[in-house]
């Protein structure tokens, strides 16, 4: 599925709604190059799960977690463009954060991959003119869920 992204608002409508839609053990792992918008994406997922403020690049710290009240169900937001092998996503406890909370992965590849998780939801972002297409596919948990 493509869905067209032309610009911030509708790139901030698309990560709200799958915020909405979002469960623990799911995966939204966002793929593209640098600057095709995945921590754009990532930070409207976080504000719809109910964040308030700013929202770091978890591209020095690599895991950054985000826990209730504050939002509505727990989540990391991770991006492993900084790990040089797969097995590092385990040295960094990555099985252990995940308990009970959602994850959202940059550089999902770097960790290995999720795509054979049933709750990954994984969305490639590409640029298209002024703003992106986000080319989506999707988890068996994640039939009949898929914001559009
Ligand atoms: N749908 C969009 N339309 C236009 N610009 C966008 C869109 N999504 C993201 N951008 C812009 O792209 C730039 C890079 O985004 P960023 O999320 O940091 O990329 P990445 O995390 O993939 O490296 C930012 O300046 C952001 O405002
Ligand atoms: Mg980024």
């Amino acid at each position: 599925m493509r869905i067209s992204l032309p610009d911030l608002a509708a790139m901030d409508r698309f990560g709200r709604a799958i915020a909405d839609v979002l469960r623990a053990d799911d995966v939204v792992a966002l793929e593209g190059g640098l600057g095709a918008g995945k921590t754009t994406l990532a930070r409207a997922i976080i504000a719809g799960l109910g964040h308030e403020g700013d929202v770091p690049s978890p591209s020095f710290a690599i895991v950054e977690v985000y826990d209730p009240p504050a939002v509505r169900l727990p989540l990391v937001h991770a991006d492993f463009y900084r790990l040089k092998h797969p097995s590092e996503a385990e040295e960094i406890g990555l099985d252990d954060y995940r308990q009970g909370a959602a994850l959202i992965a940059e550089w999902p590849d770097h960790a290995g991959g999720f795509a054979h998780e049933p709750g990954c939801l994984s969305i490639t972002l590409e640029v298209e003119e002024e703003g992106r297409i986000a080319i989506v596919e999707a988890g068996a948990d994640w039939v009949g869920r898929v914001p559009k």
